[in-house]
């Protein structure tokens, strides 16, 4: 680490390891419900449920980035961060915003509108809240020493982010209307702008544990930015096929968004290219674990099983159906959750000085979190293409066939519970690790990049 005001993202990765967990026990409620085990149904019921795991997942990889940016901006520009003092006011208000949300959602407090949950009038503090950190990263940006390629594509893509929130607080009294903008933030944020994200910090963290020239590796990330745009734009037409928006995109988004999963093969294939380029041993292998991982896993799930349903011909018969719960999880999991718990991973030696890196639970917590989500994704499947069949081709009755798919959500459970261990496992290092310290700060004129204190060495 080399920038004292590095640290506050600490607590920014933290708020992620507490909401992660609560965004898991939703989890649990919804699978168990799916089984028979709904005693909670009176105070949490599943709408409320679904709502606040969806929404917490949100939350907790907005806190990644923000983290992923208080920690990486500072080191691209070779200065402080503009403001620590904001930076807290910020994340304070993130999690009090995000906590009344919850809240609300178990008082029936909320818009039905699939993952925009939130009430409009908190929106506007999501909007200010969001602002702000964009004004002390932007600021840090403006009056650094250095610009980089990666450093301005992530803040590109979290300044989109929070442009491409504004459509989705329109006000329509039309049902098709509302959808049509819904998608202009669920789509361009999932598959473009946080792409962009994902895209700058799988960046930053090649040219940190591989060693391979950063010209080579940004070169590569504009291509990738190139393959996002190209596809992921008037891909939101595999949104557009039965809501009422004309005909014409049924064409158009099957078209683009078939070639979606180019920009995550093109982010799988450069970070093992990059891999293999590796001219230096980083000591931190877990860390390289989960970015490699991320970019195979982001893949399968969002390349991989994405295309597996965005043709209208498929689309037709699995939309809205567990085969994009299925899809839903592997992708968020694979892209966005992976590449936050790698900056994590880089970064906790880094802030605290704990050389946590390749020990026993930290393995074990790639492993079991992947291996995990891997048998979610299966249950998923089965329970998804089997009510497909059942309601769509047989055409038995919605809830008749959610009986007897429910047997699929005992395979759910087990997996999630080999997950969740590989999650506390995960947790378990992060608290271990302690807090940051400013005895790690690099020297100025060290070329080291990880900095052990003078008594602490031997
Ligand atoms: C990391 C990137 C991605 C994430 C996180 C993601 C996540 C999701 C989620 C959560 C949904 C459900 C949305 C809702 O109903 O409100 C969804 C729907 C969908 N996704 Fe993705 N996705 C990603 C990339 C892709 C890609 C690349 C493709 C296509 C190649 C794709 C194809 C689809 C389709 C067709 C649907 C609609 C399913 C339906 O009709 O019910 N996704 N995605
Ligand atoms: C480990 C325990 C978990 C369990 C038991 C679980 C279970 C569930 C269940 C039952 C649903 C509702 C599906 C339905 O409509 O019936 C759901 C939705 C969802 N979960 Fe999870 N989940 C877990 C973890 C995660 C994680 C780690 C992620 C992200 C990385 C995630 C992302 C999602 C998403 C995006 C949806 C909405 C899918 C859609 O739009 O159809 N979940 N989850
Ligand atoms: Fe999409």
């Amino acid at each position: 680490m080399k920038y004292k005001s590095q640290k506050v993202a600490y607590w920014f990765f933290a708020t992620c390891m507490l909401l992660l967990s609560l965004q898991i026990v939703y989890g649990f409620i919804m699978g168990f419900a799916r089984i028979g085990y709904d005693g909670l149904h009176e105070w949490i019921p599943f709408n409320a449920a679904r709502a606040t795991h969806t929404n917490l997942l949100v939350v907790w990889l907005l806190a990644g980035f923000m983290g992923a940016a208080h920690y990486i901006i500072p080191e691209e520009s070779g200065r402080e961060l503009y403001s620590v003092k904001l930076a807290w006011i910020q994340l304070i208000s993130l999690i009090v915003v995000g906590v009344t949300a919850i809240i609300g959602f178990h008082l029936n407090w909320w818009e039905g509108r699939k993952f925009l949950e939130i009430p409009r009038p908190l929106d506007y503090l999501v909007v200010a809240n969001v602002l702000l950190f964009l004004f002390n990263i932007g600021m840090t940006i403006l009056k650094g020493k250095k610009y980089s390629t990666t450093q301005l594509v992530l803040y590109i893509g979290l300044l989109s982010a929070a442009l491409l929130y504004l459509p989705g607080m329109i006000y329509f009294r039309s049902q098709t209307m509302d959808s049509y903008f819904r998608w202009w933030v669920v789509h361009l944020w999932v598959e473009g702008v946080w792409e962009l994200i994902m895209g700058s910090i799988l960046s930053y963290l090649l040219i940190k544990l591989t060693g391979v020239d950063r010209e080579v590796i940004e070169k590569w990330l504009y291509v990738i930015i190139g393959l996002t745009f190209l596809s992921g734009i008037l891909g939101t037409g595999h949104h557009y096929y039965y809501i009422g928006a004309p005909k014409y995109w049924l064409a158009v988004g099957g078209f683009f968004s078939a070639l979606e999963p180019l920009a995550f093969l093109g982010m799988a294939l450069f970070a093992v290219a990059m891999y293999r380029k590796s001219g230096r041993q980083h000591p931190n292998k877990i860390a390289l674990y989960w970015t490699i991982g991320c970019a195979i896993m982001s893949f399968v799930g969002a390349g991989f099983l994405g295309a597996a349903h965005t043709l209208p011909q498929v689309n037709m018969w699995t939309h809205g159906t567990l085969v994009t719960a299925m899809h839903g999880h592997m992708a968020f999991w694979g892209a966005y959750a992976m590449i936050v718990l790698a900056i994590i991973t880089y970064s906790m030696p880094m802030m605290t000085g704990r050389k946590l890196w390749n020990n026993m639970p930290g393995l074990l917590a790639f492993w079991l979190t992947n291996i995990g989500m891997v048998g979610m994704v299966g249950a998923f499947a089965v329970a998804g293409i089997a009510q497909v069949y059942l309601e769509r081709k047989m055409g038995m009755d919605f809830l008749a066939v959610q009986r007897e798919i429910s047997v699929h959500f005992i395979a759910l459970l087990c997996s999630a519970t080999l997950f969740t261990t590989g999650v506390i496992l995960f947790i378990y290092n992060f608290v271990k690790s302690g807090q940051p310290t400013d005895e790690v700060i690099v020297p100025e004129n060290s070329e080291e990049e990880f900095y052990t204190p003078v008594a602490e060495r031997n």
